[in-house]
This record gives C-alpha cells, structure tokens and sequence, in this order.
C-alpha cells in the first residue's frame, strides 16, 4: 500500500480548493479497498472531488477510489446491464454508451464526477434522473469492511438525495453500480424546453441518443463553468419546494416567476406542490454575476458558485451563508446547500 504523506488536494476536487491531506492513497482495486478497510477505520473517501466544498485540510487517510472497468453482467436483444466500477468518470462513461447504441443517459452527459458518487445525490438532468437505470448499487461496509449490495428500491432515492446521504452516509464506500440500458426502442426524453427548442431549430424530429446527448452538451456548456477552467460544483443549491399557498403568495408579487409543478409525496394527497429554480431567486436577489474577492456567482447561471482563483472552501461557504440569508429575508424560502461540506 502505497501511502503518501502531505497531498496538496486541489487536483481532486473540482471546485480546485487547495486543502492538505497528511495522508493519501489511491486505489484501484476492490480487495486492496477492502484490505485497507480491514486496517483502517478513520477514513476520508475521494471519488471525482464533484460534490464537495472542503474548508480545512483532512487529517486522516484519504482514499482515492480509482477502481476502473465496465463489463456486460447482462444482455438480450433490446437490452443490457452494465456493471460499472466507481472510479469511471461519469462523462466518459457517457459517451462509451452512446458509441454502443446504448441508451439512457444520455440527458446526463457532461455531468462532472465519477460513476460510483452518481447514485449519493442521484444526478439528474434534463428530465432523466439516474436513479431511473440504476438496478443495484455495490460497495463496502465501512467498519466491518464486508461487501455490501442495495437494489433500487433500497437505495430510497429521491430528489438530489438517497439513502447513500442519509442513513448510510460515512457508513460504506460504493465499488460498482449496475445500470440497465435499451439497445433498442430508447426512451428518449426530449421534454425539457430548452431540448425541445434545439430540436426544432437542427430541423431533427427523429433524433438519435447521440443527437440528444450533442444538445445536453451544447446547453451545459453554454450554461455551466467548465470545473477545468473555473473551480465550481455545478449547483450548489438545490431548488426549494414550496407549497401551493407559499406559491400564490410569491406568484402575485412576482408574476413572471418560474415554477415546475410537482405532486405531492405523500401517496395519498393529490395536491401540488411547486419546484422553484433556486438560479432565478439568487438573480432576482442580486447576486448573478458578483464576485466577491476569489469566489463568486456564475454569470449565466446562478446556482452556481465558482471559485476564480484562490479561494478557500470558507470564502465559498461564506458567500453561500450570506446568499441563504438573504433568499429567506427576500423570499421567505430556506435554501438548501447540494454539495456536501466538509467542515
Ligand atoms: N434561472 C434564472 N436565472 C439563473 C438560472 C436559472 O432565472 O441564473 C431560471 C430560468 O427561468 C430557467 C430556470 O431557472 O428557465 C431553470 O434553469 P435551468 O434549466 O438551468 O435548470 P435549474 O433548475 O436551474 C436544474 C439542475 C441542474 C440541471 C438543470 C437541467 C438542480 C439543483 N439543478 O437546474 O443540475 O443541469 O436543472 O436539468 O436541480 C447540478 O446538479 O449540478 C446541475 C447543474
């Protein structure tokens, strides 16, 4: 086991933070992963560095997950479930698919970060959250370093959330995660306004999951900060969920407000409740655009902090305080932080 001492972080987290590790070790194995398990209790897990803001340096051992590999667990005719090791980069992942023909996901191309952390927040994009082609989700159990497995409905995934943030979280590493995908008749979701509208505009109306996934590109990256030039973690809020009352109150006062109407959770209210985009409240309050020393808002989306030089996870925290504040003194609504800090 290769243990290096006093690891500048930087490189390892896409809001390019830089934090020490005093110590490090990458892995690219599952029976190395378990053996240092075996040995090791107070760890610290690395994955793409996607999801995280670090404020202070870690002072424990920090394992970077960089088990690679795809294989075919299974497939017939019109479908197949891939089992995909953590380490692999998500976006890369994507575009493999996509050259196979195989089909779901390709709503979430270019989304940063590693096939084994997708399932902890449940990316999503564009209509397509990948909880929906996930079948099973592997790992290990932090503290008696045992293999572990949850199916779909174990991992209680939910809006940017699973069971993986909650109940489990610290508790297991993630190895794999099984996805199953069309070969054929592909579902493709092209609902979302701003895929709609290029459709219309490349004249496509039989369009390919390659044609799909060259939209979602063209629209993150006229968005979004590339993490390779600017530092950020893609959104940093989630988007509040307020009630029908809340949202007739907001409506009048603003009537140009956006919203996507959702049902209610609970199975048995047939209600509404209204997702509101935590970007439009954070421009209507000001912020687009701002800078405040080495960090700041993005000025074509402003969900997302970036961080434009040297900023430490504090500053970035900082500013993220003052934003929630004054989201609730403006709009009365509690913004709720997506990325994951390490305090
Ligand atoms: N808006 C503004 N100003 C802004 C940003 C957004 O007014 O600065 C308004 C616009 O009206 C726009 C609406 O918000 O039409 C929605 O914006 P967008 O399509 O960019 O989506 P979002 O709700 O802000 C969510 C996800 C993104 C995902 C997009 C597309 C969350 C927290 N974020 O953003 O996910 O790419 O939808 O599906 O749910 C991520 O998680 O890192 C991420 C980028």
């Amino acid at each position: 086991m290769n243990i290096q001492q006093n690891i500048s972080l930087k490189s390892y987290n896409t809001f390019g933070i830089d934090v020490t590790a005093s110590r490090f070790v990458s892995v690219d194995n599952f029976i190395k992963l378990q053996k240092i398990l075996t040995q090791e209790k107070d760890v610290f897990l690395l994955s793409g560095g996607s999801n995280m803001l670090l404020t202070k340096n870690i002072d424990k051992l920090v394992i970077h997950i960089n088990i690679k590999g795809i294989s075919v667990y299974y497939e017939n005719e019109s479908e197949v479930e891939l089992t995909v090791n953590a380490g692999e980069d998500w976006h890369e992942f994507v575009m493999w698919c996509i050259s196979q023909n195989y089909g779901g996901i390709e709503n979430l191309s270019l989304i940063p970060g590693n096939v084994g952390t997708s399932p902890i927040q449940n990316i999503g994009a564009y209509g397509v959250e990948v909880k929906d082609v996930i079948t099973k989700v592997e790992g290990i159990d932090l503290n008696s370093a045992k293999k572990v497995e949850f199916y779909n409905k174990e991992c209680n995934f939910g809006y940017r959330n699973s069971i993986f943030k909650n109940e489990l979280k610290e508790k297991i590493v993630i190895t794999s995660v099984r996805f199953k995908l069309t070969k054929i008749n592909h579902h493709l979701n092209t609902n979302y306004g701003a895929i709609e509208k290029e459709l219309a505009i490349r004249k496509i109306s039989n369009p390919t999951i390659k044609d799909i996934s060259d939209i979602v590109i063209n629209i993150r990256q006229a968005k979004l900060p590339d993490p390779k030039k600017i530092g950020n973690s893609g959104s940093f809020f989630k988007n509040p969920i307020v009630s029908l009352k809340q949202f007739k109150k907001l409506q009048e006062k603003y009537p140009n407000i956006p919203f996507y109407k959702i049902p209610s959770s609970k199975k048995e209210d047939t209600s509404y409740n209204y997702k509101i985009p935590a970007g439009w409240l954070i421009e209507i309050a000001g912020f687009k655009g701002k800078r405040y020393g080495d960090c700041g808002i993005h000025d074509n989306q402003a969900l997302v902090l970036v961080n434009f030089d040297k900023a430490s996870g504090t500053d970035i925290y900082t500013l993220a305080k003052k934003i929630q504040e004054t989201i609730l003194s403006i709009f009365e609504i509690t913004l709720d932080i997506e990325v994951n800090i390490i305090e």
